[in-house]
């Protein structure tokens, strides 16, 4: 029997495998909580195996608390820039994440923050629930038609081809991308897409949408420069990591008008690096402008999505407890 700890409690049946083979600890917070670190590097001491969130530090202090017994960290989630590989490299510690099971979750979001900016929905739900609809009016909350407009794709991968083929099979939009070199099988996937450097992407885009992996590379990709680069009534979804977009440029950006709207999944005061810099004084400007819609990082967020995270993550814990490398190792970790 293995130890194992979970960070936090997790939806999806598959938990009840790992609870029948395994010593499994659970740690459940209240929402809105996590799990204070001195109580994470306590519970972790002496442990085979953790499961955890996004929002957990996983780096050398976790490593040492843990010991030399730990063999796999499984991340609930697709993005593990909360990881640092290298160092669980070092002490031959598995790290997984759980790619491909919330693609259509991740993608159907961003879908639906580009429709509710292009029509205004949120702000006039808004406006109807204040009792401000009196009468029709031809003039007010025009929106912007979506068919034939282009679709910027950053970062081609799972999440990114989905929202592309929903965007070019349902509205017909063009869909263009960037990335490091051109996908063919992306190109075929979607029926057409063509491949453009960062910048055109930028000039050419009626709504950009970004799906990068947040890395020293991805930080501030939108920046002033680049906002000044685009079109002025581009809508830009962010469903990936809040800091790929420097949320100091795009407010600047929304003050003077420059983009038409912005969907926000995620931000940059999420990031453990940010979160003691940069508080809440951007969520609190960002909230002023009616064309930013603003989620609490819930792309992921439906049931199908979470059984499956819950299925690859307790896969991940099992095959490494038996010995076997693991299905869904992270890029650069070594086995
Ligand atoms: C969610 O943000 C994930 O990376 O899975
Ligand atoms: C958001 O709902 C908007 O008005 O663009």
């Amino acid at each position: 029997m293995a130890k194992i700890f979970v960070t936090h409690q997790i939806p999806g049946k598959a938990l009840e495998e790992l609870q029948a083979e395994h010593e499994v600890e659970v740690y459940e917070v209240a929402h809105g909580e996590r799990i204070p670190r001195e109580v994470l590097l306590q519970k972790i001491k002496g442990v085979d195996a953790v499961l955890c969130l996004l929002t957990e530090q996983i780096d050398a202090e976790f490593f040492d608390a843990a010991g030399e017994q730990l063999k796999i960290v499984a991340n609930y989630a697709v993005g593990f820039d909360n990881v640092d590989v290298e160092e669980a490299n070092k002490r031959k510690v598995w790290v997984t994440n759980t790619p491909s099971s919330l693609g259509d979750a991740v993608a159907e979001f961003a879908v639906a923050l580009m429709l509710a900016l292009s029509r205004h929905i949120v702000a006039a739900d808004k406006f109807t629930r204040a009792g401000k609809y009196k009468v029709w009016e031809p003039d007010v909350f025009l929106g912007q038609d979506l068919t034939g407009k282009t679709l910027g794709v950053v970062g081609a991968g799972t999440i990114g081809s989905v929202v592309a083929k929903r965007a070019k099979g349902v509205f017909e939009m063009r869909v263009v991308y960037t990335g490091s070199k051109p996908k063919p099988d992306f190109e075929e996937e979607i029926g057409g897409a063509e491949f453009m450097e960062f910048d055109q992407l930028l000039k050419e885009s009626d709504v950009i949408t970004m799906h990068v992996p947040l890395t020293p590379d991805t930080r501030h990709m939108l920046s002033t420069e680049q906002f000044g680069m685009m079109k002025s009534n581009v809508i830009i979804l962010n469903t990936s990591r809040g800091p790929v977009i420097d949320e100091c440029a795009l407010i600047e950006a929304l003050k003077q008008h420059k983009v038409w709207g912005v969907g926000l999944d995620v931000y940059e005061g999420e990031d453990p690096e940010e979160r003691e810099r940069l508080p809440l004084e951007n969520w609190n400007e960002l909230i002023s402008f009616d064309n930013v819609i603003m989620t609490p990082h819930i792309a992921s967020a439906t049931l199908e999505a979470r059984e499956e995270m819950t299925r690859l993550a307790v896969d991940n814990l099992q095959a490494a407890l038996r010995g076997e490398e693991p299905p869904c190792l992270v890029p650069g970790c070594k086995e």
